[in-house]
């Protein structure tokens, strides 16, 4: 028999009030006319395998996973996308018709859509690449732009042990370069990204010198609260192809949404108005 349930989705995090998907996934089953819901829960690292497993039972087609849950989800998923392997994380669960609970991650196809969007003319092949930071987005990101065929991918981080490990992660097309030398290694690379939360609203600023920037780079920030930061207005002002933040968190949410509601939504003004609202 088929069933007639109406699909239920949401986001998982620790704290969750914060998270701007519910607003974007509702936005998208408003305008496609579709039936579901999207729910945030704030879950407890201790509780969140028990969860996880009782969502199917409850009508639950997949969830959104966010801090502090996207790698400790990977210890007990079925199976596990070869991102989501080598990224070490997962932002997105499917739970399939025989029970098992697939996990993928998104972001990497999020942060090379936004800019793609963002920069049509950017070619990742063309030079090298310089991400500030080496956490979780940052694996993402290198992940991403490893694929798209980046040359060279120089990582710096205040904790060097950090960039070591993607170095060693990801291959020897990464450079780790010491946090101190970020205000040098900018000056006429392809690519800068900030995956690091410094800029972020309630953080400090980023602090490191942006005089080295130069007309032609494309320069993005995974923070996107605000939208402009400090670092985007700096490069809009050196004459740099300038995308902000908020477009990789719409463009990650896509495939979940079309994986657990069956269409495909569309990014657009409309997408973003609804996030920031
Ligand atoms: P996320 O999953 O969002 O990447 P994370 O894993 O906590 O979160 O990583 C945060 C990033 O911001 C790291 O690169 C971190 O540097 P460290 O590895 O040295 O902690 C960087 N970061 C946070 N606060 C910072 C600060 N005050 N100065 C420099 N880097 C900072």
């Amino acid at each position: 028999m088929t069933d007639m349930r109406i699909p239920l989705a949401g986001v998982i995090g620790h704290p969750v009030a914060h998270s701007k998907s519910p607003r974007i996934h509702r936005h998208w089953l408003v305008t496609l006319g579709l039936n579901g819901h999207y729910i945030p829960m704030d879950v407890a690292p201790e509780d969140l395998e028990t969860v996880i497993r009782t969502l199917p039972k409850a009508g639950f087609v997949g969830v959104n996973i966010t801090v502090p849950h996207k790698e400790s989800v990977l210890t007990f998923a079925d199976q596990i996308s070869d991102r989501a392997t080598l990224i070490g994380a997962a932002n997105t669960l499917i739970f399939r018709a025989d029970g098992k609970i697939h996990a993928d991650n998104t972001d990497g196809y999020g942060f090379i859509t936004n800019l793609k969007e963002g920069a049509p003319d950017w070619d990742p092949a063309a030079g090298p690449a310089v991400v500030l930071g080496a956490g979780g987005a940052a694996r993402a990101v290198v992940s991403a732009l490893a694929e798209a065929g980046a040359p060279e991918i120089i990582v710096t981080n205040r904790t060097r042990a950090r960039a070591d490990r993607l170095q060693s992660d990801f291959g020897n097309r990464v450079v780790v370069a010491d946090w101190v030398q970020a205000g040098n290694l900018i000056e006429g690379v392809n690519l800068v990204v900030n995956t690091t939360s410094l800029g972020m609203v309630g953080k400090p600023e980023l602090r490191i010198p942006l005089d080295g920037l130069s007309p032609g780079t494309v320069v993005t920030d995974l923070v996107y609260a605000p939208l402009k930061t400090r670092l985007l207005q700096t490069a809009e002002e050196a004459g740099c192809i300038v995308v902000d933040g908020l477009g990789m968190l719409l463009h990650q949410a896509v495939p979940g949404f079309e994986r657990w509601f069956g269409e495909r939504p569309v990014v657009d003004a409309a997408t973003r108005a609804a996030a920031l609202r």
